[in-house]
């Protein structure tokens, strides 16, 4: 007899983990090891988080504020994300459309919960953040991916917005936008995204947003966000958190914006999966949103100042499509050529870089489906002077590749 405790279901044993993960613990390995390994695989700013927030969250320690919260977030907490959202967006939230999760992600999973049926589709542009293709999965639900445009080293990646529209069905209830997007580093034209909030009008689809990048901006002016549409109330839902712009990952604080019907019922979702979000964190998050933002854009400079290097270095690399990003913290070059004359796929051309020169990436692949095949992720939480020294190692990489290909 199979034990019973082996027959997990197939919804989970089949999800795709978040490569990502991996690759941090080949990482570690190696640099337990004694290697001189650079990570360019962490999706995590380098710099640690800031320090008045790291004091109110030991001062909420002190004080022991150390039991349970409401479930929906600490009143506090809600108001201070709904006036900084008013404030920087024009909107109109009120603290009782705020839910305050376990991440991001554990927004982004009560998002997707809260709409998708087994059997119902939602779009995914891809590359994507994972969450949005294995969730909808372990619901019953089916990711329809829609690639993004590759438009060159020039202008970089944008919503295929023709292809979004031919694979909208009966079937589709929603369609998953990041932006910031992860992994290619663009920051969508707001023509592409008012034509998207056109189409949730006219097909009655809900938007799920993710603007966890939303401070990673390296040009001004070219960022709209979801929230300045007078409308969101009716098709968006709205994700975003503390984990980069405060460099928070550990944290886990993550909020949900919806009409208030429904962050109403993802309340009782919420309470019957983690109670409620850490009461440590979300003090130190009302510090992070109210306290002083400079630490914050000086990260954002300096992250800029990083790209700018990484994208020159990059661009010495033979065969490598560059273009630079405008947001979050990844450079995303195609590098179909190498790929191609070196006979390998970009999973193993990732693997040569990691066990061969000790530089750390991720494949485009790691961001499913498959429209990553031709791309790796190189992210610039990492000193300038690491950049250019593991760029230098990927470019020798590289030019021993070809040559002993052509040989
Ligand atoms: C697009 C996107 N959404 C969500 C997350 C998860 O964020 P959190 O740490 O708040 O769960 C990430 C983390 O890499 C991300 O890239």
């Amino acid at each position: 007899m199979v034990a019973p405790t082996a027959g997990i279901r197939e919804c989970i044993s089949g999800l795709l983990g978040e490569k990502g993960f991996a690759y941090i613990a080949r990482a570690r390995r190696l640099k337990a090891e004694g290697k001189d390994v650079i990570s360019f695989g962490v999706g995590q700013p380098d710099i640690p988080t800031f320090d008045h927030i790291v004091e109110a969250g030991i001062d909420a320690l002190r004080r022991r504020f150390t039991g349970y919260t409401e479930t929906q977030g600490i009143p506090e907490l809600r108001q201070a994300i709904a006036d900084y959202l008013n404030e920087r967006y024009g909107s109109d939230v009120r603290s009782d459309e705020v839910l305050v999760t376990i991440g991001t992600k554990g927004a982004a999973f009560l998002a997707l919960a809260a709409y998708l049926r087994p059997g119902d589709e939602i779009i995914v542009p891809e590359p994507t953040y994972p969450v949005y293709s294995e969730a909808p999965k372990f619901l019953g639900a089916k990711p329809v991916y829609a690639p993004l445009k590759w438009l060159g080293p020039e202008r970089g990646f944008a919503l295929d917005l023709e292809l979004i529209e031919s694979l909208i069905t009966p079937r589709t209830k929603a369609i998953a936008i990041n932006n910031p997007h992860n992994p290619s580093g663009a920051i969508f034209e707001a023509k592409q995204l008012d034509r998207i909030m056109e189409l949730a009008r006219e097909k009655g689809l809900v938007v799920i947003v993710d603007e966890i990048y939303d401070n990673f901006i390296y040009e001004e002016g070219v960022f709209k966000s979801f929230m300045e549409y007078p409308d969101w109330r009716d098709y968006v839902v709205y994700l975003n958190g503390f984990s980069k712009t405060f460099s928070m990952t550990g944290w886990r604080v993550g909020y949900l914006v919806s009409r208030r019907e429904v962050v109403n019922s993802l309340t009782k979702l919420a309470v019957n999966v983690w109670s409620c979000p850490p009461s440590i964190s979300q003090a130190a998050a009302v510090a992070a949103l109210k306290g002083d933002w400079t630490p914050v854009k000086e990260m954002i400079r300096l992250f800029k100042e990083r790209r700018d290097v990484m994208v020159s270095e990059l661009r010495k690399v033979p065969g490598f499509e560059v273009w630079a990003s405008k947001g979050a913290f990844y450079e995303f070059p195609r590098v179909s050529k190498v790929l191609r004359e070196a006979g390998l796929s970009v999973e193993e051309f990732v693997d040569y870089l990691i066990d061969k020169y000790y530089v750390v990436t991720l494949p485009g692949t790691a961001f499913p489906n498959t429209a990553g095949k031709d791309y790796v992720r190189f992210s610039f939480c990492v000193s300038k002077e690491r950049i250019v020294e593991g760029i230098r190692r990927v470019a020798e990489a590289v030019e021993n590749l070809l040559s002993s290909s052509r040989r």
